[in-house]
């Protein structure tokens, strides 16, 4: 088998940033208000401050206004709730994100139910969840959609393929499951306590790594010429990053893969951009 071909996740996000910058470019010169995000940080976890960075950076590049939000590990759930409710009728916000994991005393389901389901950009909340599952999606949660992009990239067809995801989150596993299914894939899912994760990964035409796991995925489980799509970002004791594939032995048999990084990380903030400029277009 030849060395299978790099699904790039930071060209395919290029590209979409370009486009939404030039409609709201648009939206500029036409003198209206450009779409906006406001994005909620609570307490100092370090990878959620890196990605709520990441998201306000992006938003300054496509000309997004953006509106950060950094509240104390101690802030009650009363005062987030308020906050939250305060972004719901703030007409100058068309987009809301809660980054997740929140501190143990707050309950992120209570928290995700408050937000607008029409301002949800994350779609984590149970109305665009729901209509996920329904097939009628409304807004999509973004890592799934970003692979869901990049598996559309390279003109996948879905039917009587068999996608094998390891990881059942509310924020990938489960909206990802909903993705595939609604394409018309066979899907498993598996979850820790999945028996035989590597005999259903090798009987697998799709695999999506969603466990957090460094290289727990290992290349002599992957079927010969399948799609390899590595959500995992995991910081090594060096500082480098990696994913939840062994990319290297992995890459030695899949026809397509995701790197870390470079991968998934960059498409879930194009596709956040992208369900902001959507929320803002409804509802003008
Ligand atoms: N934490 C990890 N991924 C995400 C995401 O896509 N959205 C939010 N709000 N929190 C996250």
């Amino acid at each position: 088998m030849e060395l299978s071909k790099v699904i790039s996740g930071k060209l395919l996000s290029e590209e979409i940033l370009k486009d939404i910058a030039n409609k709201v470019s648009d939206i500029n010169k036409s003198g209206k208000r450009v779409p906006s995000l406001a994005v909620v940080l609570v307490g100092e976890d370090p990878a959620s401050q890196v990605y709520v960075r990441n998201k306000k950076n992006a938003c300054q590049k496509v000309g997004f206004t953006s509106f950060e939000y950094v509240l104390a590990a101690d802030t009650t759930q009363n005062e987030l709730i308020t906050l939250v409710e305060k972004l719901n009728d703030d007409k100058d916000v068309d987009g809301i994100l809660v980054q997740l994991p929140l501190p143990k005393h707050l309950d992120s389901k209570i928290i995700i139910d408050t937000i607008s389901p029409s301002k949800d950009v994350d779609g984590f909340h149970r109305y665009n969840m729901g209509s996920l599952a329904l097939k009628d999606p409304n807004v999509c949660p973004c890592t799934p959609h970003g692979v869901m992009y990049m598996l559309d990239s390279i003109k996948t067809n879905y039917f009587g393929k068999h996608a094998v995801i390891i990881g059942a989150s509310n924020i990938v596993g489960r909206p990802m499951a909903l993705e595939l299914m609604n394409r018309g894939a066979t899907v498993t899912v598996c979850n820790s306590k999945t028996r035989n994760t590597s005999e259903l990964v090798a009987d697998a035409d799709i695999v999506v790594a969603a466990v957090g796991l460094p290289n727990f995925v290992q290349g002599d489980w992957i079927k010969d010429g399948a799609i390899v799509i590595d959500v995992g970002i995991n910081r090594l004791a060096d500082g480098k990053l990696c994913g939840d594939v062994d990319y290297e032995a992995a890459a030695k048999r899949a026809s397509h893969i995701t790197p870390v990084p470079g991968g998934v990380g960059p498409m879930t903030i194009a596709m956040l951009l992208k369900n902001t400029l959507s929320i803002y277009l409804k509802s003008k």
